[in-house]
């Protein structure tokens, strides 16, 4: 174990919160705050092991589907672990970033993230990298408005376009592309995340529900993407 090789970047697809609280006869909201109090130690956990980014998807541009009563309850959960992240984030040294489009958010959520970012900009330890009304997609034609402004306005020569200044216009500039992602609760699908930036990603799922995650799960992940062979469309040397 002591030579296990601790991915640079874990992003993980938190899910099985609604299941979670199902199997136990609980509101679907249950699982939301339990799977909060597990994305907390989770952030511990994964700054103790020396990850350098770890990047989860709390809420996507798809989630506004659902209940109005269950997009309420998670807005109201959001605000409040908003500043319970910021003390854990204090306490561990943790940079906190968002990615997704913050501005469909109530004025005072967005304070809350402008916060977070800002208080904890200054820190060395883990990057915290999380994803709230964000959609791959809408991420993506977010670039593309930007490009093609700049383009217009003769700042970016299309003829010039590499993949990485395609990269820069993205939610996730200057963030390396993660070597590891972690899905729970078993659906082998992306769901619309980061779909440019897991394009050579080790991919591993779990059927365990994201409240049930812990330090444990996230070693087994780490145990098996250090069995896998890497490529990058080489060959093995
Ligand atoms: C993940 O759990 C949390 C969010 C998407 C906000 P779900 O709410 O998707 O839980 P399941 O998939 O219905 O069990
Ligand atoms: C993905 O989970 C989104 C987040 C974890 C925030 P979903 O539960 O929304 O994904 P689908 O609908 O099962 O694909
Ligand atoms: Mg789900």
């Amino acid at each position: 174990m002591a030579d296990l090789v601790i991915p640079k970047h874990v992003a993980i697809i938190l899910d099985g919160n609604g299941r979670w609280a199902k199997a136990r006869n609980l509101p679907r909201t249950m699982g939301h705050k339990e799977g909060c109090k597990v994305v907390e130690q989770t952030v511990e956990d994964a700054a103790r092991l020396g990850i350098e980014y770890l990047t989860v998807y709390g809420f996507s541009t798809e989630n506004w589907k659902r209940s109005e009563e269950e997009v309420s309850a998670l807005m109201t959960l959001f605000r409040y672990y908003c500043k319970r992240l910021l003390k854990i984030a204090v306490k561990n040294n943790v940079r906190v970033i968002m990615i997704g489009d913050r501005t469909r958010f109530e004025e005072d959520i967005i304070e809350g993230i402008n916060r977070l970012e800002s208080e904890t900009k200054d820190n060395t330890g883990l990057t915290f990298v999380i994803a709230v009304n964000y959609g791959s997609r809408d991420e993506i034609r977010r670039a593309v408005t930007r490009m093609t402004q700049d383009a217009a306005e003769g700042k970016l020569i299309p003829e010039e376009i590499t993949e990485e200044t395609i990269a820069s216009y993205l939610d996730t500039k200057g963030i390396p592309d993660p070597d590891l992602l972690i899905r729970t609760s078993g659906e082998i699908r992306l769901s619309n995340y980061l779909l440019w930036q897991v394009a050579y990603t080790e991919i591993y799922v779990t059927d365990i529900f994201w409240p049930d995650f812990n330090k444990d799960e996230l070693m087994k992940a780490i145990e098996a993407y250090n069995k896998r062979d890497r490529r990058f469309g080489g060959v093995k040397k």
